[in-house]
């Protein structure tokens, strides 16, 4: 089973799709921990009224970080972390301590439109002005750069004619709440396996 720390820095709709798998069966996982960069992200209001324990380090001092979590999650004994709409990078010791047992979601189809600066409204804006016809989703493994690790599941949107950096935002979440729970299930399932820049996975 997944215990799975949850990292956000603000709206946690991917936290709460993972959650509502969890809760519909879909997700052999518990949430043990919500932990965020920012003491008023929304997020860690809505683990709180779920009762999940919701943790920030904005009063830490950036020394004592890396300390601080690894406490943290050792604490609520997390064996996998998902990144959720988390806008900082996490330490180099974090990722080599839960090495490919960690995720993120991107609104985009990597390895385009990723990498430093390309988040949030940034990405779709790329996107439609690239003149693409398609954009989606992306969970990969997280490395010790933004966007890089190998990618674990995508799935493709159409980009419309009249569509608006909200509009396709809106049709790329929508995605990204079906394949976060998909994607972390595989893992559940042990049907991960890293071979150098590619996952294959077990069917
Ligand atoms: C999502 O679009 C995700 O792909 C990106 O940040 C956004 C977070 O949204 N990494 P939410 O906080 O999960 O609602």
């Amino acid at each position: 089973m997944l215990v799975l720390a949850v990292f956000v820095s603000g709206r946690g709709s991917n936290f709460l799709s993972i959650q509502r798998a969890i809760a519909e069966h879909r997700l052999d996982a518990r949430i043990a921990v919500v932990i965020s960069n920012r003491r008023d992200a929304t997020a860690l209001e809505s683990a709180a009224a779920l009762g999940i324990p919701a943790r920030s380090f904005a009063g830490v001092a950036e020394a004592q970080q890396v300390a601080w979590m690894r406490d943290t999650l050792a604490e609520a004994g997390v064996n996998f972390i998902a990144l959720a709409g988390y806008m900082k990078l996490l330490p180099g010791e974090i990722v080599a301590a839960y090495r490919h047992r960690i995720t993120n979601i991107h609104p985009a189809l990597l390895p385009s439109f990723g990498g430093t600066g390309m988040y949030g409204h940034h990405v779709h804006e790329a996107v439609l002005s690239s003149g693409a016809k398609v954009s989606g989703a992306t969970v990969h493994l997280v490395d010790e750069e933004y966007d890089r690790g190998q990618i674990v599941a995508q799935r493709c949107v159409p980009v419309l004619p009249h569509d608006s950096v909200e509009s396709l935002a809106a049709r790329v979440l929508e995605i990204e709440h079906q394949i976060y729970p998909e994607a972390l299930h595989l893992f559940a399932e042990d049907r991960v396996e890293v071979r150098g820049n590619r996952t294959i996975i077990l069917s």
